[in-house]
């Protein structure tokens, strides 16, 4: 895979990778937390660990032992938990470089596949690289989605804790599924409340890095209200946390010794992965699942 803009390269130039760390430490302490679309900018096409893909999750790593592999088997348990099939409209929220829709489309196939993306760099991206029949990318945001009665199931991919809010599109995607659809979702829950001072700092900033909204930081009973005032039923969370960020955290240690990997990962991000900072031990990572009421 190409990566046109390796951190370090010459070609970026020092003032250019100045305003860049100048404007991820500004998300960083900023008390502004509503605009993913500046982060995922700024990381560009560089930041993540692929192999051979542009995956940005975290991956499921129950047997898997690349990083690509880990991001197709979240995006393969997310499916199977929604059901997805021959013959689903469906709805992709959030889906980054569009990586999991060619995969939902070849190993699943929807009879079509729409999927929206708040970065326009990305669906870009997902336009050039990846075209299959019935796929179509569309930049738009999760709380502005106004279809109605549309989609047999709609997916969000480790992108809903960014939502401004997540309860919002709770909403918006009840109401764009068709009676009996399958909302489901890969996301991460934090009992913020609950969180001790070192968390509740290390968590100020990671969620000014990544731009989560305050209004979504809730554990499993609040995620599950908010579902339920959507109107939605049949709620499942599904606990996938041991599969998720330890192993993570080790391939991405390992994988940030490759120089050539190093060299296109900002210093800053690196710091943050290849570290133990124990950021991750108050969050629980889940799939979640839930029904519009209606004949299936
Ligand atoms: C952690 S990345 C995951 C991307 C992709 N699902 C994957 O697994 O590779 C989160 C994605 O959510 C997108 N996003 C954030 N806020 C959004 C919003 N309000 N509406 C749509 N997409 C959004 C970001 O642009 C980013 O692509």
């Amino acid at each position: 895979m190409e990566h046109e803009g390796a951190w370090s390269s010459p070609r970026r130039g020092a003032l250019s990778r100045a305003l860049t760390s100048l404007r991820l430490l500004w998300l960083l302490v900023s008390p502004v937390r509503s605009h993913p679309d500046r982060v995922y900018r700024l990381l560009a096409t560089d930041n993540n660990l692929g192999e051979n893909t542009r995956f940005l999750n975290l991956g499921y790593w129950k047997t898997a032992t690349t990083y690509d592999d880990a991001c197709r088997a979240l995006a393969h348990l997310l499916a199977e938990r929604a059901g997805l099939g021959p013959g689903d409209e469906a709805l992709d929220v959030g889906c980054g470089f569009g990586e999991q829709d060619v995969y939902f489309v070849d190993q699943f196939h929807p009879r079509s596949l729409h999927a929206i993306n708040i970065t326009a760099m990305q669906v870009d991206e997902a336009r050039r690289r990846h075209q299959r029949e019935g796929l179509s990318f569309a930049v738009q945001s999760a709380t502005e989605i106004d279809d109605q009665d549309r989609y047999d199931v709609v997916l969000a991919l480790e992108s809903a804790f960014h939502f401004n809010t997540r309860a919002d599109f709770f909403v918006r995607a009840h109401a764009a599924l068709k009676p009996g659809g399958r909302l489901a979702l890969a996301d991460s829950v934090t009992a913020y409340d609950r969180l001790g001072w070192w968390s509740r700092l290390l968590q100020y900033f990671g969620n000014g890095l990544w731009q989560t909204p305050r209004q979504n930081l809730y554990g499993e009973a609040t995620y599950r209200a908010h579902l339920e005032a959507a109107g939605f039923v049949d709620i499942v969370f599904e606990d996938i946390s041991a599969h998720v960020f330890k192993p993570w955290k080790r391939y991405a240690q390992k994988r940030l010794e490759d120089p050539a990997v190093r060299d296109r990962v900002h210093p800053l991000l690196r710091s943050i992965w290849a570290k133990d900072h124990g950021a991750h031990d108050v969050h629980r990572y889940v799939i979640v699942t839930a029904k519009k009421p209606g004949p299936a």
